[in-house]
This record gives structure tokens, C-alpha cells and sequence, in this order.
């Protein structure tokens, strides 16, 4: 972008009245959104709120179905990222997208035609190390990708663009991959670009670096605009209340319904992710006989590793699984789901069910060594078909051809299917994760109501959600999650969004 310069109350860039809508969700439903010359300006919002979507639109990824972008006054379409980045509008994805056997040097010029006098090598490393000192983002430009820290993968994605010469910087939750000492001198380097008249957005669901690092920060909530402040006017309450609105809805339990036995409790229960880093961090949590317990938090929280080390498809590093008083930490999985565990994971055609078998093999998988389904050598065909017409019509499995591939199903009716195999193995633990992400209002209503169902018939229900509104209106009690710690539990009619919204973030009110 060479330098119009930018008047006192033109801003960098405007978006005005956009809509963006994905089969039939409106992730952007009219929003407006400023960034000035010279500001950090924060996009809060819950999961799903619609804050990547808007950057989306900005950076030349995603066709807005209405409303209009302008850059410097200029309101012409941004038709790809190519076009953003030549307006001067550079993003720096929640994933990377850097190629990892190439340089630092390959990578920030890869697929960019440069002024020729930088093309060649010298004169690069120079401009690049020129940049990284001006920030304070050490890299060092000869080295391949793949043998970078997470942290300098990113300052290299950040550099990329600063040599394409982004004015406008957008950065994707960047914080979710850092450690706190990485996150403050990222937020130092990009105070540091304000500085010089570069606006930065900044996407974030922690209240701390956020007060930290902004000038400015407009809430977004459910695809609309809740209110843009100045960080110096508001709180870190009120941001929490913004975020998560002032009309938490009606606790369905009635609060006076008695839970029943513990079923599941863990006790100080630590555990890695796949990088080998902790994802729980002494979680003590109990489930009881009818009762649906609500798990809260941002997603990424260590929401999956606790279901995960319930089911025994994680190792605990610390403590204690027990299910009905039984220490079940070192039983397989096939052990704990014959014992009355049952898991409807949130990736439903990648963990939940098998996509290329027929809908009555993914109906009755784990029904099939009880009769009528097995008979006493072979897998009793008519049975089990019978059993798994039976499921269909309980469950209300639509538009199904038994034999067709579940993959065929649309999203509402994998999850029933999924739920209906969980549920008619009788299980007295069910954990529900993400049951109605993706599903339109019908299927979602019909799933809640079966979950609902187990709870009312007396088991254990543990429900993880983004949904707040979900969680509240389900759940007898609610636990909210961070960083691999339980923040907090209390009954659900007792909810209160800033104190929910604070936790979330990592705050205890
Ligand atoms: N490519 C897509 N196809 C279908 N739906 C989408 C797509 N991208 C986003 N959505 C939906 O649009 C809504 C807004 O999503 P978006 O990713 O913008 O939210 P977000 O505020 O960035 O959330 P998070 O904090 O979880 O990153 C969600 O309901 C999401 O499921
Ligand atoms: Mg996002």
C-alpha cells in the first residue's frame, strides 16, 4: 500500500453492515466494525460469535453476502487475499500457514514477487532481520520451519506480513498457542507496531491481555455487534456481561430435584495433550445419578482431555478416575464402556461413528454381543436388522435407508444415530460433547430433549458445551473450565453471566 495519508477521522479501515452466512447461519448478521491508524483494537466474543468470520471478510477470504468493506475510504470489493494484501491488510490464521520445509527467508517470500532488489538473498535476511529487531520478534531467517518453536512459527507469520507491508495486522487469537512469557512480548511487539500507525486487531478470549493490549474492543455476540469501548471506560465485569448478554435463560432443573449417587467423581486428575503438554491440571469434578452436570469454557480448555481420560482414551498423569467408587484409571476402554460408560464425542463422523459402514452396523455396534443381535456363532442378520429399525424408529432416524452409509446422513442424524448406539447400551455415565454444534434449531431441540430423557431417567449426564445458553438451560449444576483447571461449580439457577464470563476467562471473580 504506498501512503495516502490517512485523514484524523478517516479510519484505516471500515466495515459496514456485514453479513456473511454459512447453509443457513448468519455468522455475521450486520456488523460494523473500525480500526484507526495507530490502535490495538480486541474482538471479544464467545465461540461462535462470528469474530473470524468478520476478519474473514476484511483479509479477502470470505464473500460478504451484504454490506461493504473500505480500506482508506477505497470501498472496492477485497476478492482474495491477495487483493488484502496488496490494500495493505495482512492475517495471521489461528492455524499456520507456513510451508515447513522451506526457510524463514523461502517462507516470508514464498509466492510474493517482491521488489527485484529483495528477491535475492542478502539483501532478505537483512530486511528481515531489520524487521525483527524493530519489533523485538527474534527468528532466524535461515532456518527450515519445521525446527521452529510454535512461538517463532508465528513471529515469522507475523514478519511475512510486515515485509508485504501490512498497515493492517490481524492476528487470530495468536495467545491461544503461547506460553504467558511468549504472549507478553508479543503484546509488547505489537504495541510497538501501533506505535508507528499500523492498526492491529486483536482476537482474544482472555479479559486479562486484552485490557492489556487494546485501545479499543468491540463485543460481538451471536453474529451482531454488542458495543465498542475504550479499554480505559470499561471493566473487566462489563466486558464479561457483554459477551455473554444480560438474558442468561431459565435453569430447566427444577431446584429442588434430588441427584442420586455419585457415578462419576475424579480426583486431582492431571493429564498431557498430544504435544505433550499439561491439559488438566488437578481436576476434581463429581457427576451424579440424574443429574446433568455442565461443563463451561472456552473451547480448547482441556474440555476433551477430561472426557477423553473418563473414557480411557487418554493416559492420566495424576490422580483418579472412579465410576461407581471403582478406581477405573488403569481399565481399557472396551472395560469402561461395558461397565456403563457412554461417549458422544464432538467430532461425530471422525470419532463418533464409523462413515463408510451402513446406518444399522453403526446402530447396533455396540449392541451386538447381547441378544436378539448375536446369536451364538454368527452375527444374527435378521436380528440384528430388526433391532436396528427398531433404533430408527425410537430415535426418529429420518429419510434412512438402514443399508445406506451414515456419511449419507445429513448432521442432525448422525448425531441421533450416534446417540441412539450410545444410549440403548444403557449406560449409567453418558458425556455428551458438542451434541448440537452444526445441527439446525429442529435437531438440536430433539437432541436436547434426549439427553434431557437420560438424565430424567436417573443417569449421569456430563454435558460440554460452548453454548452457555445451552448449558444453563439444561444443566442442574455447572462447572466452568480454564487452562485445565476447574474455576468453579454451582447449581445452574444460580448462574450469573459476569461471574460465568469471568471464570471463563480465566478470572475469578
Ligand atoms: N466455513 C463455514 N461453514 C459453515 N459454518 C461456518 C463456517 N465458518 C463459520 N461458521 C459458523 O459461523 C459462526 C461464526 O463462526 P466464527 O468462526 O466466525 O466464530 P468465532 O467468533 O471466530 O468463534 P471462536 O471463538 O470459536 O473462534 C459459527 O456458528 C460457525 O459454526
Ligand atoms: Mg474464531
Amino acid at each position: 500500500m504506498d501512503g495516502a495519508p490517512v485523514s484524523a477521522e478517516q479510519p484505516l479501515v471500515a466495515l459496514r453492515g456485514i453479513v456473511k452466512e454459512f447453509s443457513g447461519v448468519r455468522a455475521n448478521d450486520g456488523v460494523d466494525f473500525e480500526l484507526r491508524a495507530g490502535e490495538v483494537h480486541a474482538l471479544l466474543g464467545e465461540n461462535g460469535a462470528g469474530k473470524t468470520t468478520l476478519m474473514n471478510v476484511l483479509a479477502g477470504l470470505a464473500r460478504p453476502d451484504a454490506g461493504t468493506v473500505e480500506i482508506r475510504g477505497d470501498d472496492t470489493a477485497v476478492r482474495s487475499p491477495r487483493a488484502a494484501i496488496d490494500r495493505g491488510i495482512g492475517m495471521v490464521h489461528q492455524h499456520f500457514r507456513l510451508v515447513d520445509r522451506f526457510t524463514v527467508a523461502e517462507n516470508v517470500t514464498l509466492g510474493w514477487h517482491a521488489p527485484k532488489a529483495l528477491l535475492r538473498r542478502r539483501p532478505l535476511e537483512r530486511e528481515i532481520a531489520r524487521l525483527s529487531e524493530l519489533y523485538r520478534m527474534p527468528v532466524q531467517a535461515g532456518r527450515p520451519v519445521w525446527q521452529l518453536s510454535v512461538g517463532e512459527q508465528q513471529r515469522v507469520e507475523i514478519l511475512k506480513n510486515l515485509y508485504r507491508g501490512a498497515q493492517v495486522l490481524i492476528l487470530d487469537e495468536p495467545t491461544a498457542v503461547l506460553t504467558p512469557q511468549e504472549s507478553l512480548a508479543l503484546v509488547d511487539s505489537l504495541r510497538r507496531m501501533a506505535a508507528e500507525g499500523r492498526g492491529i486487531v486483536f482476537i482474544s478470549h482472555k479479559l486479562d491481555e486484552v485490557m492489556a493490549v487494546a485501545d479499543r474492543i468491540t463485543v460481538l455476540r451471536r453474529g451482531r455487534n454488542v458495543a465498542t469501548v475504550a479499554t480505559s471506560d470499561t471493566t473487566q465485569g462489563e466486558l464479561a456481561r457483554m459477551m455473554i448478554g444480560h438474558d442468561l435463560p431459565q435453569a430447566a432443573a427444577p431446584d429442588d430435584r434430588q441427584a442420586g449417587a455419585g457415578v462419576l467423581r475424579l480426583d486431582a486428575v492431571e493429564a498431557d495433550d498430544d504435544r505433550g503438554l499439561p491439559a488438566l491440571r488437578g481436576v476434581d469434578l463429581e457427576v451424579r445419578a440424574g443429574e446433568i452436570v455442565g461443563l463451561a469454557g472456552v473451547a480448547g480448555n482441556g474440555q476433551l482431555a477430561l472426557a477423553e481420560v473418563v473414557v480411557g482414551l487418554r493416559p492420566l498423569s495424576g490422580g483418579r478416575v472412579l465410576f461407581e467408587d471403582r478406581d477405573v484409571s488403569g481399565w481399557s476402554i472396551a472395560r469402561r464402556i461395558g461397565a456403563g460408560i457412554g461417549y458422544c464425542p464432538e467430532d461425530r463422523l471422525r470419532h463418533g461413528v464409523a462413515p463408510t459402514l451402513s446406518i444399522a452396523e453403526n446402530l447396533i455396534a455396540k449392541s451386538y454381543r447381547r441378544r436378539p443381535v448375536s446369536g451364538r456363532l454368527l452375527l444374527d442378520r435378521r436380528g440384528a436388522r430388526r433391532a436396528a429399525a427398531e433404533l430408527a424408529e425410537r430415535f426418529d432416524i429420518r429419510g434412512a435407508d438402514l443399508d445406506a452409509p451414515v456419511a449419507s446422513l445429513s448432521g442432525g442424524n448422525v448425531q441421533k444415530v450416534l446417540l441412539a448406539r450410545e444410549i440403548s447400551a444403557d449406560p449409567r455415565l453418558l458425556i455428551a460433547a458438542q451434541s448440537t454444534r452444526g445441527l439446525d434449531v429442529h435437531a438440536a431441540e430433539a437432541t436436547r430433549r434426549l439427553l434431557l430423557e437420560q438424565r430424567n431417567a436417573g443417569r449421569a449426564v456430563l454435558l460440554i458445551s460452548e453454548d452457555l445458553d445451552e448449558l444453563v438451560r439444561m444443566s442442574d449444576r455447572i462447572a466452568v473450565i480454564y487452562e485445565g483447571r476447574i474455576m468453579g461449580t454451582f447449581p445452574a439457577h444460580e448462574a450469573d453471566e459476569e461471574e460465568i464470563g469471568l471464570l471463563m476467562a480465566g478470572r475469578r471473580p
